[in-house]
């Protein structure tokens, strides 16, 4: 049925449509719903324990507002605080962030009611401020903050000032291409063929680059709001509920987006099957509509192996199969891919823009690809695997200079640390030999940086070493060879400024964190690329935007991640994620 429908239909049938007044999200789709990442976990789920909940949900006309978790939160019993249309009674008010104008139908009786409603229609807006909401007298141009919603009349305009895309125009001074377009990834794929890995790690290596990026994944959408657990024939293309409740959680997934793109956000990753050319057609409309680019990211696996352990792996822990059989999961994911492959149309068009990932790597296929970050996209992509093997991260042992607390500089090693260099080597040498014990024949890689003190941490490890000026200390540029206390003292206001911003701080002729996060960048290609265990003996300040990297972390903690001294940080790349264990090999 959902494949002869045409697109409009769909969006007029089934979707609200909030016209917004004077604002970039003029189509914007409204549904009652905010983002998963911004709720707490299962406040947003609408309960019914039965296996077909959704249907009861989803034939339910009052969807859109009688199920809002949000009134539960705030204790508050009117749930048309939350309608995204009009119901009688509620005023026509709009709402103004700078200059972005939202209209929304209000019908609370406290200013907790009309935050509410206020956070429905920016979901992007920070949960941890305190909102207030003020009046401006078209005559007079006073000022009025709202303290009783009775003051609120019949299309009245309600200022909210707050710079919360601040961190916005802090954004890095790295070079992320001349073109400042919005790009929008649609990754396309049947269930199983890797799609969210993918997602995840093009988003941390963009947010690594400094490229505001984030992932919209549908399936969270679905589990927030419906529930997780839904049988496979949730799935399936005959059933018209399933239809109506999955497009649902697309478009909401999708607004909720291109929210985030408009205020801030560069690369918006859509992550869902988006396994049909009208799917497909609904998202690039929208996207297009808006001035975004699309590019689509396809995920095509034919090695079943792949497929297998992708099942296995992820699918079974997934909170879709919490509890369930693990037997019986498998079984109903199969039969869930199954009906996606009823419908699955792999992407095509002289002009779209396109990826197409074969087997995680093993091959790939580019349609259109131009621009900075889509190259970046592809570039990153070729180098992607699989295969499992440790990242192990050490700073060099203890160095004269660590001992006199003076930064910079090329000083040699201490006793202290010429100890850690030894014991670093042995635990080498001893993991080798247990491996190969299991039977591995694979050799480890191991880098260093330029400098003395890390060439001779790795001197007595047998293995061949690479040394490599990326992994060089950040320079500290006029206060290399100085200690903090100095600097303190002659420098001031070079330290004031640092403390301030330790990100994008840099050294008068030096380096900021953000400089070597853009040294370090082709490292990290090479690093993703190697499929042997990779020892990496370097500094501080380099090895907190590798861990960052490695660890997803947002880029403001980077300058104070702690890697301590004679620690081997060993960091084991997962599906989605690095498990982290720490040796400490010396004092
Ligand atoms: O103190 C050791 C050191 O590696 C210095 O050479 C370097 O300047 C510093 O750490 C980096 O740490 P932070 O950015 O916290 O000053």
């Amino acid at each position: 049925m959902h494949k002869s429908m045409s697109s409009n239909n769909i969006l007029t049938t089934q979707i609200t449509i909030d016209n917004n007044h004077n604002d970039h999200d003029e189509s914007n789709y409204s549904i009652p719903k905010s983002s998963p990442s911004s709720s707490p976990p299962g406040s947003n789920i609408i309960s019914s324990p039965s296996s077909n909940r959704y249907s009861n949900n989803f034939n339910n006309s009052n969807f859109s507002s009688s199920s809002s978790s949000s009134s539960s939160n705030s204790n508050n019993s009117n749930n048309n605080v939350h309608s995204p249309s009009y119901t009688p009674g509620s005023k026509e008010i709009f709402f103004r962030v700078k200059d972005r104008v939202k209209k929304a139908y209000f019908k609370g009786t406290t200013v907790e009611d009309l935050k509410l409603l206020f956070l429905q229609k920016f979901p992007e807006f920070p949960k941890d401020v305190d909102i207030q909401f003020l009046i401006i007298d078209k005559g007079t141009n006073k000022e009025q903050q709202v303290n009783d919603v009775c003051d609120i009349k019949e299309h009245q305009e309600l200022l909210i000032r707050h710079e919360y895309n601040e961190d916005t125009k802090k954004r890095s001074q790295g070079y992320t291409g001349l073109d400042k377009e919005k790009i929008v990834l649609v990754m396309v794929g049947l269930p199983a063929r890797g799609k969210t890995y993918v997602a995840r790690k093009i988003c941390r290596m963009l947010n690594w680059m400094l490229v505001p990026a984030k992932v919209f994944n549908v399936g969270e959408y679905r589990r927030l709001r419906i529930g997780a657990g839904q049988p496979h024939d949730f799935f399936d293309p005959h059933n018209p509920e399933g239809i109506k409740a999955r497009l649902h959680m697309a478009v909401a997934a999708l607004d909720d987006m291109i929210s985030w793109l408009h205020n801030g956000g560069r690369v918006g990753i859509y992550d869902a099957t988006n396994s049909t050319n009208e799917r497909r057609q609904l998202v690039e409309k929208r996207c297009t509509r808006e001035k975004m680019t699309v590019v689509y990211v396809e995920s095509i696996c034919n090695d079943a192996s792949v497929i297998e352990h992708n099942i296995k792996e992820t699918k079974l822990l997934s909170p879709d199969y919490q509890g369930v059989d693990p037997s019986k999961a498998v079984q109903d994911f199969r039969d869930r891919i199954n009906h996606y492959l009823k419908v699955y149309e792999t992407v095509e068009g002289e002009k779209t823009r396109y990826i197409k990932l074969y087997d995680v790597g093993k091959k790939i296929e580019v349609n259109n690809i131009t621009g900075y970050i889509p190259s970046r996209v592809v570039f990153f992509l070729m180098n992607l695997h699989l295969h499992p093997r440790p990242i192990w991260l050490t700073r060099h042992g203890e160095s004269e200079f660590n001992a006199q607390n003076r930064i910079g500089g090329d000083s040699d090693l201490t006793e202290r640390g010429d100890n850690y260099a030894h014991q670093l080597a042995v635990w080498i040498s001893e993991w080798c030999s247990k491996v190969r014990a299991d039977g591995y024949d694979g050799e480890v890689v191991v880098w260093t940086s330029s400098l003395k003190r890390a060439i001779r941490t790795a001197q007595y490890i047998s293995q061949p070493k690479v040394v490599m000026r990326a992994l060089d200390e950040i320079d500290a540029g006029i206060c290399d060879g100085m200690t903090y206390d100095e600097i303190q003292e002659k420098m001031p206001d070079e330290r004031a400024a640092r403390d301030s911003d330790k990100l994008q701080y840099r050294y008068p002729r030096g380096e900021s964190y953000e400089d070597v996060i853009q040294r370090l960048e082709p490292l990290l290609l090479e690093l993703e690329r190697t499929k042997s265990p990779v020892l990496i003996v370097s500094h501080q300040a380099t090895l907190r935007c590798l861990y960052s990297y490695l660890k997803g972390r947002v880029k403001e903690e980077c300058p104070f991640i702690n890697i301590p001294l004679h620690t081997l940080i060993q960091l084991s790349p997962k599906a989605y994620g690095c498990e982290e264990t720490a040796f400490k090999l010396a004092n």
